[in-house]
């Protein structure tokens, strides 16, 4: 692949190009055999037959003389230098929250330190590590490379944007880093998404703190104001470099999803998953532009995309002072002009055979709603930057098809769809979850006899859940992070996991490399 392709593979959701016939029948052959694995309460990471991994590093792990890996890693991004070095290259990787009892010896009483809070904000953000296959052909961290860095809770990020948000033309680092993407020009989306357990959130009418969902608790030593987190964060992650786009909205992001139009101007699709909370996409308006465009926002029972542009509606013109509180405020603002509530719509993945927007969407108990599905999105006419599109079901997770909570998806160079599962840890092996175990990884064949079907193919350690797949551009790697192995552990002596040092270790949230003769065959690599 030359590095446009290539590039386009990462970025663009461009196309795959169909398997030759002679790896078709193998492709076929294999899957007619392929059973994947039954779920697990195992504390492993438990992959199906001739899948291996390896893990590439811990929470806690050196990158260079001063910094380390942090915790809880989410999103993974791998991007190589060039097109005829595939193992050589860049893996971003985000940190999403912290757990005190591990990371800043908080037993949970009193006020934290200072010192404290600083370990904490330490700890989330997003690593920028430069990996390397060696002579065994395993992916292995270059230790101190000029490369590895660290983007933290402490990291100043100025805000792409006209306007100071809350008087601040810059924040205090970035936090809540869920899932992300990547744009045309290889940089990353790194996503804040619940940004409210660090320092609150404010209350709209009345502009008061709502101390209640801050339960990190960190506002009781840095007066940051809640307005600065909730952003896509643009990352370089060639020079480290960071900037908060306000133009995409403030909401729990989980994800953002970016399609290149011919004329290289950008769609950027995005949900806040949170329980009836929405779907949104930005359209830009000059190439390359993430602070230029309008924002929408999904009415899903219509199927219409309703703009976010104040100067176009009378209700966000009463209610909102200008397009920066709009923006601000946009979970209020989306309401006001007809945003449909979802059960927590997750990641986004453009299909890169028939250019469908999938969309998870992980559950809903207040609805009943328990299991999930993922909702496919046609736009109007295959234009991205269409005002009209058809929803529709595209799988729904239960006992029938063997998964629950759909979370974060990748498509792989065949076109067929891997996601993991997010059941919550509260309620992982009671009822109606008893079934479905560990959290999972499965995969959607797009051809063959199982063609449609869904296939477990890994299990996580002890309350873990797996996030952040990532194919490498040739296929062969699988990247993925495993999420809070051992996150309800009560006590040191009591816990629910030692992945992934097994013996009596403390479990350490880690990213693998999962490869294998599997891993080609379910891709038709020869
Ligand atoms: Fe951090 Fe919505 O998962
Ligand atoms: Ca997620
Ligand atoms: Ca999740």
């Amino acid at each position: 692949m030359n590095r446009r392709t290539f590039l386009d593979f990462l970025g663009k959701g461009a196309m795959v190009a169909s398997l030759a016939p002679n790896i078709l029948r193998a492709q076929q052959l294999f899957f007619q055999e392929f059973k994947g694995i039954r779920p697990s309460d195992e504390d492993e990471l438990k992959l199906a037959k001739g899948l291996d991994y390896d893990v590439i590093i811990k929470w806690g792990d050196p990158i260079n003389s001063k910094d380390f890996f942090g915790f809880n890693n989410d999103y993974t991004a791998f991007l190589p230098f060039d097109a005829a070095q595939p193992n050589d290259g860049i893996l971003w990787v985000n940190h999403e929250y912290v757990d005190p009892f591990f990371v800043s010896d908080y037993a949970g009483e009193g006020e934290k330190t200072k010192e404290q809070v600083k370990k904490e904000q330490y700890n989330v953000g997003g690593s920028i590590l430069r990996i390397k296959k060696n002579n065994a052909g395993k992916w292995a961290l270059v230790p101190n490379d000029p490369l590895n860095k660290r983007i933290t809770g402490q990291t100043k990020i100025p805000f792409n944007w006209d306007q100071p948000i809350a008087g601040k033309k810059a924040a205090m680092g970035t936090l809540a880093n869920c899932s992300g993407g990547i744009t045309p020009w290889g940089t990353i989306l790194t996503c804040e998404e619940n940004y409210d357990i660090f320092y609150g959130e404010r209350n709209f009418k009345d502009g008061s703190l709502i101390e209640k969902r801050a339960f990190l608790a960190w506002h009781k030593q840095f007066d940051n104001p809640p307005e600065h987190y909730g952003w896509v964060v643009e990352v370089d992650p060639r020079t480290g470099k960071a900037q908060k786009h306000v133009a995409l909205g403030r909401c729990a992001h989980e994800c953002a999803t970016v399609k290149e139009l011919p004329d290289g101007r950008l769609v950027v699709y995005s949900g806040d998953d949170s329980v009836n909370e929405c779907l949104y996409k930005f359209v830009s308006s000059e190439p390359g532009s993430l602070s230029k465009g309008t924002l929408y926002v999904a009415n899903v029972r219509l199927g219409k995309w309703m703009s976010l542009d104040r100067s176009e509606s009378p209700i966000l013109q009463k209610l909102f002072k200008d397009q920066t509180e709009v923006l601000v405020r946009l979970r209020e603002a989306a309401r006001f002009v007809g945003g449909t509530g979802l059960d927590r719509p997750e990641d986004i993945e453009i299909d890169p055979i028939n250019g469908n927007v999938l969309v998870s969407l992980t559950n809903n108990t207040g609805r009943e709603n328990w299991f999930g599905s993922i909702l496919k999105i046609q736009e109007e006419g295959g234009d991205y930057t269409a005002l009209t599109f058809k929803p529709e079901r595209y799988l729904a997770g239960g006992k029938d098809t063997g998964f629950a909570c759909p979370d974060n998806m990748a498509f792989d160079t065949a076109g067929n769809l891997w996601f993991t599962s997010d059941i919550s840890g509260s309620l992982m092996h009671k009822e109606p979850y008893t079934e479905f175990k560990n959290n999972g990884l499965f995969l959607v064949p797009r051809t063959g006899p199982k063609e449609g079907q869904v296939i477990q193919v890994a299990s996580a350690p002890s309350d873990a859940e797996l996030t952040g797949p990532f194919f490498a551009p040739d296929g062969k790697t699988l990247f993925i992070s495993v999420q809070h192995p051992g996150e309800y552990s009560k006590s040191m002596e009591e816990l629910t996991s030692h992945w992934p040092d097994g013996g009596d270790t403390i479990p350490k949230s880690s990213v693998v490399a999962i490869s294998g003769d599997t891993l080609e065959a379910i891709q038709g690599i020869s």
